[in-house]
């Protein structure tokens, strides 16, 4: 056992290496010092707590520690980087259900004989870890299916739906209320678990109403519940150090979906209320409302048409995380360098299916940073661009988001490639993106599509090069 002056001295060092941590992560070239920070201040964190909080049961917390770091090792060694989204959306629902667990717990097991006021607050305590948690929970696991496809895009669009929220909502309020009365007579299990059903629902029925085009704001979002129910899990066990880093966890989840939401134009309640985006995956091929031709183009012409640019724009979406194109992506980029031509990147705060998704696949690749620019920087670059190469994005470059007030996307803002000289997108069909919506990019006079995996499209387009 250590004293309890090392493990406040020990916590107080994990706080201030987990804000390091936040900062380093903030750009690129201080992400990797940002990441061992945030592992230095966790092995603290966890070291203080095993041999300073805990007093008892050491096996068990070791088997616990065994089971978790394995499973832990061996996910983080399989996933792939197209599956990191849903990887982080499963990670949230273990911090939920542990809040959750954690809850019931230290309700049976309160470990310390409170009264009056005091049992009053840690009642209130264990209803918000509870409530928080479920939410997390079941709008996590929701979110881990709509991610990874199991579960569709589609918006569930139930009739009454934001009454029948009201109603959950009271529902939880009212039997948090009477978890509190009954837990100050030594009662209350019932209420906690009809409260701890009806928080479920209410995370279910949330996140299925939201339709694709709004799912960045929930993966945000249920990155900053996570944190609220830590923090909340930090006030039932009285941990400081929980407190604080969940609070860093929930403020900044609220930041980056105060972020998501500015980049997609929307209102953070106009997403929650649902409906924003509809399926995803659904052919247009045959769509009346899209005129005119789509030009295909080969590999070999590409290179020829790269070859003989200035500028050039690549612009990273989904599929190039689906094809694992990066490490092609940045040889291209290399060549036309050579040549010297201007290369540089445009990312979408929403490309892909999680913040930062191009961001970490081009770092992986040893794309340098300094070419890699946000949508804001060079929007307004496009008429100067000889070459826009689209990379299996979609929904991001989509010009009826400008045009088209009834789109589903409206108002949000995209990459405007098509003002360039010619734009090149490469997928694989004419297949919708995440957003379910149709693209009139594919159809525009300067706009050549090649066709194919892009991993596979763009080794030819090196080889020609
Ligand atoms: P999407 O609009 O989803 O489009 C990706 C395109 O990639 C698809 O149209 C697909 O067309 C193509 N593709 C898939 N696999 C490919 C492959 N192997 N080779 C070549 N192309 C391939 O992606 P985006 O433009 O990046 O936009 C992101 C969308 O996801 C937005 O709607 C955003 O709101 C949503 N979203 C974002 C997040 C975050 S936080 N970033 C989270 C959840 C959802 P084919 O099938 O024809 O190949």
């Amino acid at each position: 056992m250590i004293s309890a002056g090392i493990v406040t001295v020990s916590y107080i060092a994990a706080t201030i290496l987990f804000i390091l941590a936040l900062g380093g992560l903030s750009s690129q070239e201080t992400a990797r010092r940002g990441n061992w920070y945030g592992i230095t201040g966790m092995t603290i964190a966890l070291l203080a707590t095993i041999f300073g909080v805990v007093t008892q049961n050491y096996t068990t917390l070791m088997v616990a520690l065994l089971i978790g770091g394995s499973i832990g090792i061996v996910l983080a060694r399989r996933i792939q980087m197209t599956q990191m989204p849903e990887l982080v959306a499963s990670l949230h629902s273990l911090v939920g259900l542990a809040a959750v667990t954690v809850g019931f717990a230290n309700f049976m097991h309160p470990g310390v004989h409170l009264e009056g006021v005091e049992l009053t607050i840690h009642g209130i305590e264990t209803y918000l870890g509870v409530l928080i948690g479920a939410i997390t929970f079941s709008g996590s696991i929701i979110a881990f299916g709509k991610l990874s496809g199991r579960i569709g895009g589609k918006p569930l669009m139930l009739p009454m739906r934001h009454w029948l929220n009201l109603a959950l909502l009271l529902g939880a309020i009212w039997f948090g209320r009477e978890f509190v009365l009954q837990s100050a007579a030594g009662g209350g299990m019932d209420a906690l678990i009809i409260m701890t059903v009806i928080a479920l629902l209410f995370g279910i029925h949330m996140v299925m109403a939201i339709g694709g085009a709004g799912m960045p704001v929930v993966v945000s979002m249920l990155n900053s519940y996570s944190g609220w129910a830590a923090a909340a899990t930090g006030f039932m066990l009285g941990n400081d150090l929980l407190i604080v880093t969940g609070a860093l966890v929930g403020s900044s989840g609220a930041i980056l979906s105060y972020i998501m939401c500015r980049a997609m134009n929307r209102k953070f309640i106009a997403v929650i209320a649902g409906g924003f985006g509809t399926g995803g995956g659904t052919l247009v091929a045959d769509s009346a409302e899209l005129q005119g031709e789509v030009v295909p183009i080969s590999a070999v012409d590409v290179a020829a048409l790269l070859k003989d640019a200035k500028e050039v724009m690549i612009i990273p979406g989904y599929g190039m995380a689906v094809a694992r194109a990066q490490h092609t992506v940045n040889e291209i980029t290399k060549v036309l360098r050579a040549k010297k031509i201007n290369v540089r990147f445009g990312i979408h705060p929403v490309a892909g299916r999680m913040p930062g998704h191009m961001n970490v696949l081009l770092a992986e690749a040893r794309v340098p940073y300094d070419i890699v620019f946000e949508m804001d920087e060079i929007n307004d670059d496009f008429p100067d661009v000889d070459v826009s190469v689209v990379i299996g994005a979609n929904d991001i470059v989509n010009p009826s988001a400008l045009d088209e007030p009834n789109s589903p996307i409206a108002g949000m803002p995209v990459l405007e490639c098509w003002k360039g000289k010619s734009t090149i997108v490469l997928k694989r069909s004419m297949a919708t993106g995440y957003a379910g919506v149709q693209n009139p990019l594919f159809f525009k006079e300067n706009t050549q599509m090649l066709f194919g995996d892009a991993k596979e499209t763009l080794d030819e387009v090196l080889k020609a090069l």
